[in-house]
């Protein structure tokens, strides 16, 4: 497995496999690897020649305050992890070499309202620069395919978006959530749960299905199922930020009418900030 760590040798390298008409796949990622980012390499593994995954944790997509500097950073295990799954190259560039004018670069991806919403809200230019860096990331590797995690279901929206906006030549796959065994969603973040919290953790998930079984159940009034929903939450420790019935295709409120829905919900948990949803198709 080759690991890249500037952008001229990953150019060169995604030259040469062009040149051979190999069909490139990747999978963007922050690092700290999981069973949930392992899944989506083995996903793409068999759908493409060469496999690239990169790992950047992008400066752009954090605002002031929040984790970019504590964020795990696990490079020899990642590596170790990638290549017992049969990747071709890693590539995980210097801040520096991604971002040559600084992370003040001027030019960025805006995602409008798709981008303002749930976790936009509280986290303002949090998909501009997600959207900023897998623009780049894309331009980088020139993937024919790409694929994105389901839990992160408002950037795998933001990313279709900007792909068919921009006309990107990039086939995007979105990849269903991998979870522990009490139903917690995988994510990096989850280190930061003491053991007490950590049991607590799954309530978020478990928030979200009871509330399906009531739109199963023929409730209509979302507003109120999300109010005591968000009462649940409190009542076990989290401090929620959005718990959310939304339209599947642009995320605004969804109301009886609507069948193709996401529950998404984020919450806080000691210094964790854990999201999750559902995606349910009502008849
Ligand atoms: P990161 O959080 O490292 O996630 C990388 C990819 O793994 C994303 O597509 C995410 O949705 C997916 N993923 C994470 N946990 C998952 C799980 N439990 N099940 C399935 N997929 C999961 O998301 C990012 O990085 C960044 O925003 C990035 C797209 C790389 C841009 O910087």
């Amino acid at each position: 497995m080759k690991r890249l760590r500037r952008t001229a040798d990953l150019q060169a390298q995604v030259a040469d496999w062009r040149r051979a008409g190999l069909r490139v796949g990747l999978v963007p990622t922050m690092g700290n690897l999981h069973e949930g980012h392992l899944a989506l390499v083995d996903h793409l593994a068999p759908r493409c020649d060469r496999l690239v995954t990169s790992i950047f944790v992008n400066p752009l997509q954090f605002g002031p305050g929040e984790d970019y500097e504590s964020y795990p950073r696990t490079f020899a295990e990642d590596c170790s992890k990638l290549e017992a799954r049969g990747v071709d190259a890693v590539f995980a560039p210097p801040v520096e070499d991604m971002y040559r004018g600084g992370t003040r670069q001027a030019t960025r991806v805006e995602v409008g309202a798709l981008g303002e919403r749930l976790c936009g809200a509280s986290r303002p230019g949090h998909f501009t620069g997600v959207a900023t860096v897998v623009v780049k990331l894309f331009n980088l590797v020139q993937p024919d395919v790409a694929v994105f995690g389901r839990k992160d279901y408002q950037q795998l929206r933001v990313i279709e978006q900007v792909v068919s906006d921009l006309n990107l030549p990039v086939e995007v796959l979105g990849m269903p959530t991998v979870r522990e065994a009490d139903g917690l969603a995988m994510s990096s973040r989850n280190g930061y749960l003491t053991q007490a919290e950590r049991h607590q953790a799954p309530a978020l998930q478990r928030t979200l299905q009871g509330m399906v079984k009531r739109l199963r159940a023929g409730d209509t009034d979302f507003r109120r199922l999300e109010a005591r929903g968000r009462a649940m939450l409190e009542e076990q420790g989290f401090r929620p930020d959005y718990l959310e019935i939304c339209r599947a295709d642009d995320l605004t409120p969804a109301g009886p009418g609507d069948h193709r829905l996401v529950l998404a919900g984020a919450a806080w948990l000691g210094r964790a900030r854990l999201i999750d949803n559902i995606e349910l198709e009502l008849n």
